[in-house]
């Protein structure tokens, strides 16, 4: 997740952008750089590696005296890592610099464009056609200027822009990634979060999107979009800088289960429209997929392997494309049946866990096509591959996935579904699962504003020792993910099964001491759920049923009712997936745990 960092004001030392960057460190970066006034030009520098590197790279330049400048910490999504896809990223004469944070999804529309009109561009990043853009609307006036062109660009922002012939002045625009500023009597600070601005004041302006901010001296003005200016006063904030990296959130566990309607809108930004998936990144293989494609195998690990799960069940219901799947540890010495028709996707949020590299290796040797699904650019597994869809989520700092998983499921889909498109196979019901993943950052707040409700049940059942999670197709992936967060980051025992295995061997386990979630679709597999409700009822188990809105019936028979807002039954694991991370995560506060760091867990697991 990138981070941005401005200042304009008198005597602001070069320094004073290092210090901020460092502050936003804790969001995760490859690379960082700074742009400021120098003599009435702009001299940019930048570097891929850690701040420090940066720091060296200026040497006594930290020591100078400015007036403005930006700086900014990069997160791969578009370019790999390197000086040139650093940012701040300038227009060919220098005078213009931004700095980005967010996913232009026009981007090569844009740039084909502007390299037609004549623009030469030093980068493969998304974020360089915005210099060029707003260069060609530039008459003089850069808060004209960046409303223009903002107008043509598409996807998720949030820039800072500086013009040499402006030196006294910050523009800035947000839509879909944050932003805050504040002034205090000597200067004006912009940033992603509050964690760089609270030394400098504690009355900051959350900027709302389709909003910019001009930045002057000592003060700020907000506008729309038209130009109209906005009247809002600032917020005190009385965080510590600990707090305020956390979003003032305990844990970074909590913060990225409520990250989820953000993070989940980025990760399918630019590959679902309309109830349509358009997943560039596969386009290379659409050949492939109509003519030689006989079969899809998903190789995985933990969490990541319960989102290929789903994806499994996904494609079963809606086609006849034959999909296969295997924990990375087994795919690698279970002789896979893979050659030069499979398509083997390796799921892995931190593109290094070994057994699922392993895997991609021996997919290769097979003659597989091996297509990786990370959220790391340019981490191990995406660089072994034939090619990478990038989950686009930003990091994920707590060792339990949560915010990766709902998005790896987001994108298996479109990917699944565009797979499904180019095989003719690609229904209106398919297109009805779509539209409700888009739906899905209204969906996540309606499920996160229960938090107080699942706090209540983890009170109460946190001195169990045992938990049973059950459900049947998707539910069943969604039980699996639920006993894993749970055991995981609580340390109490948890299991997952299909519910209707129960009579065949768990079953045994339960009484009063043994509470069972179950997990219950609005339709299909509802009726033969609710008998097995009754089957856990009837040997005094606990019952805690996730159910959709009305199901009144499961509501009268449930122990404990967690609602979640109605859907097709595929998307079951994706409406589940914050509620049960929530229960895990307060389960684990209660018992005086750190979730962020549980025992024996590692966030990349690179050994056998
Ligand atoms: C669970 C968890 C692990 C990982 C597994 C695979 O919360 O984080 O089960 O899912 O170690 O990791 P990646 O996805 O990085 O390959």
């Amino acid at each position: 997740m990138c981070g941005i960092v401005g200042f304009v004001g008198k005597n602001i030392k070069v320094d004073y952008f290092i210090d901020g960057l460092k502050k936003l460190e804790y969001r995760g970066y490859d690379s960082s750089g700074v742009s400021y006034d120098d003599n009435g030009k702009f001299c940019t520098i930048k570097k891929e590696g850690r701040i420090k590197d940066l720091e060296k790279e200026l040497g006594d330049i930290v020591n100078k005296n400015v007036n403005v400048g930006l700086a900014h910490t990069r997160w791969a999504t578009h370019g790999g890592v390197s000086d040139e896809n650093s940012h701040p990223h300038t227009n060919e004469d220098n005078k213009i610099s931004v700095v980005h944070n967010g996913i232009i999804e026009n981007f090569q529309e844009l740039r084909k464009e502007l390299i037609s009109r004549g623009h030469v561009f030093r980068s493969s990043t998304d974020t360089e056609v915005i210099p060029h853009l707003i260069e060609e609307c530039y008459r003089g006036n850069l808060l004209e200027a960046v409303i223009e062109a903002i107008k043509k660009l598409e996807g998720a922002y949030a820039i800072g822009v500086i013009h040499s012939e402006e030196p006294d002045k910050i523009v800035a625009a947000r839509k879909g990634s944050p932003l805050v500023v504040a002034g205090n009597e000597e200067l004006s600070i912009i940033a992603s979060d509050v964690t760089p601005i609270l030394k400098y004041s504690k009355e900051v302006n959350f900027i709302n999107d389709g909003e910019i901010v001009e930045l002057f001296g000592n003060n700020y003005k907000i506008f729309d979009l038209s130009g109209n200016p906005i009247e809002r006063k600032p917020i005190h904030i009385d965080w510590d800088e600990e707090l305020a990296e956390k979003g003032g959130y305990e844990h970074f566990m909590q913060k990225e289960i409520f990250e989820q309607p953000v993070s989940i809108k980025s990760a399918i930004s630019g590959r679902i429209k309309n109830g349509q998936p358009c997943v560039k990144e596969i386009e290379n293989i659409k050949s492939f997929i109509e003519n030689d494609l006989k079969k899809i195998y998903v190789v995985a690990c933990g969490t990541s392997y319960h989102a290929g799960l789903a994806f499994k069940y996904f494609m079963q219901n809606h086609s006849d494309i034959n999909v296969e799947i295997e924990v990375a540890s087994e795919f690698r010495y279970c002789n896979p049946n893979v050659n030069k028709n499979t398509l083997v996707i390796a799921v892995s949020q931190s593109g290094e866990t070994i057994d699922t590299l392993e895997g991609v290796r021996l997919a290769k040797n097979k003659g597989a096509y091996v297509l990786a699904m990370s959220n790391v650019v340019g981490s191990t597994i995406p660089r072994e591959s034939d090619s990478v869809v990038y989950m686009n989520t930003g990091p994920e700092i707590g060792v339990a996935a949560t915010k990766t998983y709902t998005a790896q499921i987001a994108v298996l889909y479109s990917i699944g579904s565009q797979i499904m498109k180019w095989k003719n196979q690609y229904s209106t019901e398919t297109e009805k699962i779509i539209k409700d993943i888009e739906n899905l950052p209204e969906i996540y707040k309606k499920v996160l504003d229960n938090e107080d409700h699942i706090i209540e049940l983890a009170r109460e059942y946190v001195n169990y020792k045992h938990m049973m999670y059950i459900g049947r197709g998707t539910g069943y992936t969604a039980a699996l993910e639920g006993a894993l967060k749970l055991k995981e980051i609580s340390y109490i025992h948890a299991s997952g099964y299909q519910a209707g295995e129960l009579k065949h061997g768990p079953i045994a386990l339960l009484d009063e001491s043994f509470p069972v979630f179950a997990i219950v679709p609005f339709n299909g597999l509802r009726e033969k759920m609710i008998s097995n409700i009754m089957e856990v009822k009837a040997r005094k188990a606990r019952v805690i049923a996730i159910v959709t809105e009305n199901d009144e019936k499961v509501i009268e028979i449930a122990n404990e009712v967690i609602k979640v807002p109605e859907t097709s039954e595929d998307i079951l694991p994706l409406t589940v997936a914050p509620v049960t991370q929530l229960f895990s995560y307060h389960i684990a506060v209660l018992r005086g745990l750190d979730p962020d760091k549980p025992r024996n867990l590692a966030k990349s697991v690179t050994v056998e």
